[in-house]
């Protein structure tokens, strides 16, 4: 098993670069099975699930070519196939965003249910009702969710939830349907606004993403587009948390400020003096951190995908911090690998009751999902002794090089795979 090990208590300094959003180039990929022409992406990075992504899109027919570091072409202009493989669906709950695209663009799609994963059962009824709201007929059929339209036709939806994965596979369904589509209540994440810029790119009339009513106009045919995409606010949120822990100012390079309001309002709130500074963020951390409280929502609530690594920086605060989930119902398993390490939390319902220690002590933890993994790289920096991090792979499907960038810091950090010798 990959492990990363860490050297915690060394001090960080100096420039991180963020990479490009994973969130972003996903469904921004999958968007390319709408498109006539070759739609080529830069600033996608180079992580385990935009190879998932290539492997699924292949398998449906569309053609994948990298064309140098961080761009690859996409090309849907042969036959495709309306059915996506279940070996590769099952290990990334991303691939349903194929879904609506599939559907706008041959009337019909078979694709498997995602299934659980470690932060809850996270089902797609949202995306399915939206699609029966556009004239489409779904069943469920040995695990794959069918869906079969003559003709889709606009709609109002309104969802349930502002689901961010249904507010992107209801926007790429509607972009080929006769008439208008709104949908309500619709998520208003950065990588939304990312994905209908990608659409319009290529032709797509689409107005109002980012607000919580997006209307869709169905046009005839989309054509080709060169797109990059945003830089990853999450990747950009992990390391201001981790800055924030360091007195010695760290530059975090190619990120805005503009997506990060509630992160960075909290981060300062806690003591960190945080500033924009030409393309990036200049982050310092206090002496101690205080403690504090925040509860996860949609955005721009304060983001669940940073719930944990914040969790880990609170272990350390002066005082009582509390964390509330509510996007999720199973997201806190990084709390007993916390515990190992000396911190004291508690669990009650969906909040965490964290009272800040002194210090940390370094163990062997596991990383239990994505952003799990990087809590545990940052209490292992910041705490006394050796951290082994395992389960490594989850770290990988979100993070490209952490830990060569985290060196470029002055982290004393390495990766052992299974066959190096220690
Ligand atoms: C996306 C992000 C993920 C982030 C999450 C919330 C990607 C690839 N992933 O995931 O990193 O943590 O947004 O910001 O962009 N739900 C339903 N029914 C549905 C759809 C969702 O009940 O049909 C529930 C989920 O179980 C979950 C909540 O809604 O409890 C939020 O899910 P959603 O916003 O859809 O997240 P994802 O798109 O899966």
């Amino acid at each position: 098993m990959t492990r990363i090990i860490i050297e915690g208590g060394k001090k960080l300094s100096g420039t991180v670069r963020v990479g490009g959003a994973k969130n972003a180039a996903l469904p921004i990929m999958a968007g390319s099975i709408l498109s006539h022409g070759k739609v080529v992406l830069s600033n996608i990075p180079n992580l385990n699930d935009v190879e998932t992504m290539e492997k699924v899109l292949s398998a449906l027919g569309v053609k994948c070519r990298q064309i140098s570091d961080g761009t690859i072409e996409l090309a849907a202009d042969g036959n495709l196939s309306e059915e996506a493989p279940y070996e590769l669906v099952k290990t990334m709950r991303a691939s349903f965003f194929v879904m609506g695209p599939l559907l706008a663009r041959l009337k019909r799609a078979k694709i498997p249910l995602p299934g659980g994963c470690a932060i809850g059962v996270r089902p797609v009824d949202i995306h399915l009702k939206g699609f029966e709201m556009l004239g489409a007929r779904v069943s469920l059929e040995a695990g794959c969710a069918v869906a079969t339209a003559d003709r889709l036709i606009g709609a109002p939806i309104m969802l349930d939830f502002p689901s961010v994965g249904a507010t992107e596979n209801l926007m790429m369904a509607a972009v080929y349907a006769e008439g208008t589509t709104t949908i309500n209540n619709a998520a208003r994440e950065p990588e939304i606004v990312d994905l209908a810029n990608f659409l319009r790119s290529m032709g797509a009339s689409i107005t109002g993403a980012g607000t919580a009513s997006i209307t869709i106009n169905g046009v005839k045919a989309l054509g080709g587009t060169n797109y990059s995409i945003i830089s990853d606010r999450i990747e950009a949120g992990t390391f201001l948390v981790l800055a924030s822990l360091f007195q010695d100012s760290i530059l975090i390079d190619n990120c805005s400020t503009d997506s990060l309001h509630a992160v960075i309002a909290k981060l300062q709130e806690m003591g960190a003096e945080i500033k924009p500074e030409g393309n990036g963020i200049r982050v310092k951390g206090p002496d101690r951190l205080k403690s504090a409280e925040i509860k996860t929502l949609p955005f721009p609530g304060f983001p669940t995908d940073l719930q944990a690594q914040f969790m880990a920086a609170m272990c350390l605060s002066e005082g009582t911090s509390l964390v509330t989930e509510t996007v999720f119902e199973n997201r806190f398993m990084h709390v007993s690998e916390l515990i190992r390490m000396g911190a004291k939390l508690n669990i009650r319902d969906r909040t965490v009751v964290i009272n800040g220690v002194d210090k940390l002590i370094g163990a062997p933890v596991m990383a239990t999902d994505l952003r799990a993994g990087a809590a545990m790289v940052i209490a292992g920096l910041v705490a006394e002794g050796t951290t082994e991090v395992g389960n490594v792979h989850h770290i990988d499907r979100g993070y490209e090089k952490l830990v060569d960038r985290l060196r470029g810091l002055g982290a004393v950090i390495h990766r052992l795979e299974p066959d190096s010798n220690e």
